[in-house]
């Protein structure tokens, strides 16, 4: 397995390679949500490329970007078992310059739910990931559904720019217990996993619901009586493009909650 710690490494690499490239982008403290998508990838591609890097520009100020899981060595092996053939990891001086030309996320899409309460996470996602898939110019890239807002505007990216990338979504991993899985869930708790917990008990019960009634604030009423969290931040209804719709589509529904537990933000979404 090759570790490129340059852009000018991963793009020679990539330049070398005769096949398909899947690339999955990561910002490591890797769990088996992530090797969901690399197994994806193994699967459908001749080469496998992960990003491992903590990108600085899609944290807000305050937010946890010092503490933020970093395991490079464990995440390396993990790739190494899964197959990986590249991984390029990065430091932020490699990627950015000074006063450089700078994305923005679409006005409302990028500032609704997650842009609403991180206004210009969005923007950072896309600089980074605008960047990345023209280091890497990969065939397919894997993003999970959990970040589903993060899904939508990279697909938008990717039609707004006209990149020749495929973009597959993968399921969202769970616990056992149903908690999706995430880097930052080892912040948690045994309580605040109890509480955290309800975030996907809800989901559940407002997919139950969504079978028989279309009535979103029936729903969201029932949906907050199971809620534990510390602070809700929203309960959204959405159709795949992203707008608030007030009545459940089949098949075109997303349901989404952003919830603190303790001082852990927690996001999770059921596709329905
Ligand atoms: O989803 C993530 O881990 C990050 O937002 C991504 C896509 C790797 C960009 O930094």
């Amino acid at each position: 397995m090759e570790i490129l710690k340059t852009p000018q490494k991963a793009l020679k690499y990539s330049k070398s390679l005769n096949g398909s490239i899947g690339f999955v982008p990561t910002m490591g403290a890797l769990h088996p949500g992530h090797l969901e998508l690399i197994k994806k990838a193994r699967d459908e591609n001749d080469f496998v490329i992960v990003s491992i890097f903590v990108n600085p520009t899609q944290f807000l100020p305050g937010e946890d970007l010092d503490k933020y899981p970093r395991r490079l060595e464990s995440d390396f092996e993990i790739c190494k078992r899964a197959g990986v053939d590249g991984v390029f990891t990065p430091n932020p001086k490699n990627i950015y310059s000074e006063d450089e030309i700078l994305l923005k996320a679409p006005k409302i899409k990028g500032y609704i739910l997650e842009g609403f309460f991180r206004p210009g996470h969005f923007d950072g996602v896309l600089q980074v990931v605008n960047k990345l898939f023209n280091i890497i110019k990969p065939t397919r890239a894997y993003f999970g559904k959990k970040d589903a807002q993060q899904l939508y505007l990279i697909k938008q990216m990717i039609k707004n720019f006209f990149f020749d990338i495929e973009i597959v979504e993968i399921e969202t991993v769970r616990g056992k217990d149903g908690l999706a899985l995430s880097s930052r869930n080892i912040y948690l708790s045994e309580k605040n996993r109890k509480k955290a917990l309800t975030i996907s008990k809800s989901l559940k019960k407002a997919a139950k619901m969504s079978i028989h009634i279309n009535d979103i604030e029936n729903i969201k009423k029932e949906m907050i009586k199971i809620l534990e969290v510390d602070k809700l931040q929203y309960i959204a209804f959405v159709d795949r493009d992203f707008n608030y719709i007030d009545k459940i589509i089949p098949g075109n529904t997303i349901i989404l909650i952003a919830a603190y537990v303790g001082k852990t933000r927690l996001i999770d979404n059921i596709w329905i």
